[in-house]
């Protein structure tokens, strides 16, 4: 399961540097339709959220996540919003009161791999098979029907190495492995290791995305733009 205790007291310094950007991420999230309660799948240390609320003040903000490391950095992060609520939660076993118009989901439990010229594939954090079906069946369960699940784009994966602005080098390996890869994440200051971290993906080519999201009531609504931050589903 996609644990990410050894990353989070460095997460905000890798992603802050370039890795994700934030305001551009909401920037698509409001480009879409209309929505009052939204639900973020894999908030981490909540620096999405901490974006949209400071832009969005009159809407309902529920942001969930696996890992308490990560989600205390994110209580502080959020204290002075009063419309952001955090949960300690797995999305295999997702229990909320309600439910929401939006969920969305970019770079936490689920994305899609996209580069616009190979066959985009969905990336998971959770290897096992069934665990993906019941986390999507648990979100399914917790969108209002025409609700919508967004769930973010990146560019393929690769290994590299890559200086941040303080002198650390954030580096990453990419291994395959039988239904997915393992990623190697590390930060090194000089030659010592300040951190490191093993994930195993499960991936599904987009055909057996699309069948899989669908069989819980979710159609996909293909983008209008050649690279988006996010692909779209209704929920029926
Ligand atoms: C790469 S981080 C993304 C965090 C945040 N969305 C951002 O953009 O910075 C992935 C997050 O997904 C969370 N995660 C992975 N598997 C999960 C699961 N089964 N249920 C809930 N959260 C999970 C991890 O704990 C981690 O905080």
């Amino acid at each position: 399961m996609g644990d990410y205790t050894n990353m989070s007291g460095y997460y905000d310094l890798i992603m802050t540097s370039g890795y994700y950007d934030y305001p551009k991420i909401v920037n698509e999230l409001l480009a879409g339709a209309d929505f009052h309660q939204v639900l973020e799948i894999g908030c981490g240390t909540g620096l999405i959220l901490e974006e949209l609320a400071s832009r969005k003040k009159d809407i309902a903000i529920t942001g969930f996540d696996l890992t308490e490391a990560m989600l205390a950095i994110a209580d502080q992060r959020l204290h002075d919003f009063s419309n952001v609520q955090l949960k300690h939660q797995n999305v295999t076993a997702l229990s909320l009161p309600g439910q929401y118009d939006l969920a969305f989901s970019y770079g936490g439990v689920w994305y899609f791999v996209m580069d616009g010229v190979n066959e985009p594939f969905l990336v998971s954090h959770i290897y096992d098979a069934q665990a993906n079906l019941d986390g999507f069946a648990k979100v399914a369960k917790h969108i209002q029907s025409q609700g919508r699940l967004l769930l973010g784009v990146q560019g393929p994966h690769r290994d590299y190495q890559s200086p941040i602005p303080n002198g650390y080098v954030y580096s990453q390996t990419i291994q395959p492995i039988e239904h997915g890869f393992t990623k190697h994440y590390f930060l090194h200051d000089g030659d010592k290791k300040l951190m490191e971290q093993r994930i195993d993906y499960r991936t599904y080519s987009f055909a057996e995305a699309l069948d899989m999201l669908a069989s819980f009531g979710f159609q996909y609504q293909a983008p209008t733009q050649d690279l988006p931050q996010f692909q779209s589903f209704v929920k029926a």
